[in-house]
C-alpha cells in the first residue's frame, strides 16, 4: 500500500496539471564546500511501482559532481492552485552512459524516447555553465548522449503544508515500521 503522503502528492499534481509552472520543483544540494545550493528543475514522473521521482539533467551540470559526494537532497514543490508545498528529503542515484546496468539503459532510453526535439538539442550544446564561446559540443546522434541523464529522488521524509482554507502540516518519515506520518502545527 502507498503511504498516504503519496497519494496526497498525485492528487496535488493532478488538481494544478491547469498550469505548466507546477510541473517545476526546486531542488537543493550540496556543495562540495559544504554550501548549499538550489535550481529549478521539471519533474519528469514517478518511476515505475515505486514513490521515487525523476528529473532529467545534463551530466556536465554542477549538480552531478555535488550529488556525487552527497546523495542528500531537499526538494521544494509549491502548488499554485491549491496553495501547497511539499518539501521532500530524498537520496538520489544518478543514471548515466556509463553505468552498465540494464535498469540504467531503460531509464535513460525511456526518458530520451518522450523528449521533444528541443528538448533533446540541448544535450548537444556546448559545456553548461563555463565561460561562453568556451568548452566543446558533443557529436549528435539520435540515441541519447553520454550528457543525458537521468536522477532518480526517493524521498524518506514529507512535510507537507496546506495553506488554503485551514492550514495544516503534516510530516511522514520512513523508518524500521515503515512510514508514519503525524499531524504538526503549521
Ligand atoms: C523552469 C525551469 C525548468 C528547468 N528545468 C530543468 C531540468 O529539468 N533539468 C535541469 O537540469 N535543469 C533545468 N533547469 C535549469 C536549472 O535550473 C539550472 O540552471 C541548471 O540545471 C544548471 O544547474 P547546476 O549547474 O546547479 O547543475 C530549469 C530551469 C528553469 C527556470
Amino acid at each position: 500500500m502507498n503511504p498516504p503522503w503519496y497519494e496526497r502528492l498525485k492528487k496535488s499534481i493532478a488538481k494544478n496539471k491547469r498550469d505548466a509552472h507546477n510541473r517545476y520543483f526546486q531542488l537543493a544540494t550540496t556543495a562540495t564546500d559544504g554550501t548549499p545550493r538550489v535550481r529549478m528543475v521539471v519533474f519528469r514522473g514517478f518511476v515505475e511501482d515505486g514513490l521515487s521521482l525523476s528529473i532529467i539533467t545534463d551530466a556536465r551540470s554542477q549538480k552531478i559532481s555535488e550529488l556525487a559526494s552527497c546523495t542528500r537532497v531537499e526538494i521544494s514543490w509549491y502548488f499554485t492552485h491549491t496553495r501547497e508545498q511539499y518539501r521532500l528529503r530524498c537520496v538520489s542515484k544518478i543514471y548515466t552512459a556509463s553505468d552498465a546496468s540494464l535498469d540504467s539503459a531503460v531509464q535513460r532510453e525511456k526518458m530520451w524516447s518522450a523528449l521533444s526535439e528541443a528538448a533533446r538539442a540541448q544535450f548537444f550544446w556546448n559545456t553548461p555553465g563555463v565561460p561562453e564561446g568556451t568548452g566543446n559540443a558533443p557529436t549528435v546522434t539520435s540515441s541519447p548522449p553520454d550528457t543525458f541523464v537521468v536522477i532518480v529522488f526517493e524521498p524518506h521524509s514529507v512535510d507537507h503544508l496546506v495553506l488554503a482554507k485551514q492550514q495544516t502540516r503534516t510530516r511522514s518519515a520512513f523508518g524500521d515500521t515503515g512510514w508514519t506520518e503525524e499531524a504538526l502545527n503549521p
